[in-house]
């Protein structure tokens, strides 16, 4: 029998090579690793794989999928969960258990493992997806079942079957990167009265410690997807890259939050997501010049919706392709430049160059003009205001 493992070159992943093969007959592990641009040597994933007792090992680059799938999806809906989680590990996670199916399906592996643990989102992600992809597939998930409870415990399991360990006992926080962000979980931050430190951030800075002179930085925008930096066209990748490195610069994108867990715990997570950030509120700006007040208002509402489906790791429902599709028809118009200055932490509009801006300037202005007549708002004030009347007048005002 075969085994797809969710591979990340980490402890616990390589520490279940063994494992794998100690519980399961006759079982080959075949090391599967997502690259969606976290910050890992490939090179170094692939060779560890192998040394921790996988028969084979794929280090397949699935970032541009990444981005072109589930990151401008969020964009385009501005999707957040909670109001302020830009969903950094929940995108991402559809995307590589897609990859896990692809290489089952090329092995012929029945199996798919997993090192989430039992008391997590990425635990339903993967298996949501893996379910929707193909419900023959069985799931491992050896957190669920070994005796490896902490970190200490896999230390000692990875020194007694020879797997190197470059991890100290003292790491505690669980990370999550990819190019859309980093998260920062357990530890010191499972108190809500700590602050949290600053030197955990991988991908931001403080504002203290962020360039002391702003800068500007124009964002073209295709029917709500970013396609260009200053003028210059970017691979979807690279452009995701290129604003990453303006948010670390300026001290953008980092969030200290308490979150509801699909699984029933709240818990803590510090997100540094800078470039997503930037995006989201450039998207927003020239959104807020180009859908009328009934779409955008709606569209609001929906993406409420829209983020919890992709926390919840439902990426593969119907209903998650019907809401982008309903996304996509309030982008048609949503193309331009969005101009912002950045500056310790914040994001400012500097203007908006929009093709065809819902925005007129000749009815807008405080002047009058031929198809707004100053009157006219007398009676819409009348009728709109007759509700507050009546109730007035019933209670005896
Ligand atoms: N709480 C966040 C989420 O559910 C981050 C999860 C990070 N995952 C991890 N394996 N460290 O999306
Ligand atoms: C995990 O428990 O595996 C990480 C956190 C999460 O999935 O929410």
């Amino acid at each position: 029998e075969k085994v797809v493992l969710a591979y990340s070159g980490g402890l616990d992943t390589s520490i279940t090579i063994p494992w794998l093969k100690e519980n399961y007959d006759d079982i080959e592990v075949i090391a599967c690793c997502g690259n969606v641009g976290q910050d890992d040597n490939m090179e170094d994933v692939y060779k560890k794989a192998l040394e921790s007792g996988a028969s084979k090992a794929y280090v397949d680059d699935i970032s541009e999928e990444f981005v072109t799938t589930t990151i401008y999806a969020a964009i385009k809906a501005e999707a957040k969960y909670e109001g302020k989680y830009l969903l950094g590990t929940s995108l991402a996670r559809p995307i590589i258990a897609k990859k896990l199916v692809e290489v089952a399906h090329k092995e012929g592996a029945k199996y798919i493992c997993h090192g989430c643990t039992g008391k997590g989102n990425d635990q339903v992600r993967f298996e949501a997806t893996i379910a929707a992809l193909d419900p023959t597939i069985k799931v491992i998930a050896p957190w669920r079942i070994w005796d490896i409870k902490s970190r200490e415990d896999a230390i000692d399991y990875a020194n007694e079957h020879g797997i190197k360990v470059k991890a100290t006992k003292e790491k505690i926080y669980s990370e999550d990167a990819n190019l859309w962000h980093v998260s920062t979980e357990g530890g010191d931050i499972e108190h809500l009265e700590n602050e949290h430190k600053e030197d955990i951030y991988k991908e931001c800075v403080t504002p203290e410690q962020a360039c002391d002179t702003p800068e500007y930085a124009e964002i073209y925008f295709e029917k709500g997807v970013p396609k260009k930096l200053n003028g210059v066209e970017m691979a979807p990748v690279e452009l995701i890259q290129a604003v990453n490195a303006l948010g670390k610069k300026h001290g953008i994108g980092i969030i200290d939050i308490v979150e509801n867990r699909l699984v029933g715990m709240k818990s803590r997570g510090i997100y540094e997501t800078p470039g997503g950030t930037i995006l989201y509120e450039a998207h927003n700006i020239l959104e807020s010049a180009c859908i009328d007040k009934e779409t955008l208002h709606f569209k609001q509402r929906v993406a409420i919706k829209f983020g919890e489906l992709i926390y919840d790791g439902l990426w593969y429902s119907k209903l998650r392709e019907a809401i982008e599709a309903f996304m996509d028809c309030t982008q048609e118009n949503v193309t331009g430049t969005v101009k912002v200055k950045l500056y310790k932490g914040n994001i400012k509009p500097a203007g908006i160059f929009a093709d065809s801006p819902l925005y007129d300037e000749s009815i807008s202005s405080f002047g009058n003009s031929e198809y707004y007549d100053h009157h006219d708002a007398e009676g819409f004030i009348n009728l709109f205001t007759l509700p507050l009347k009546i109730r007035a007048m019933k209670e005896g005002k």
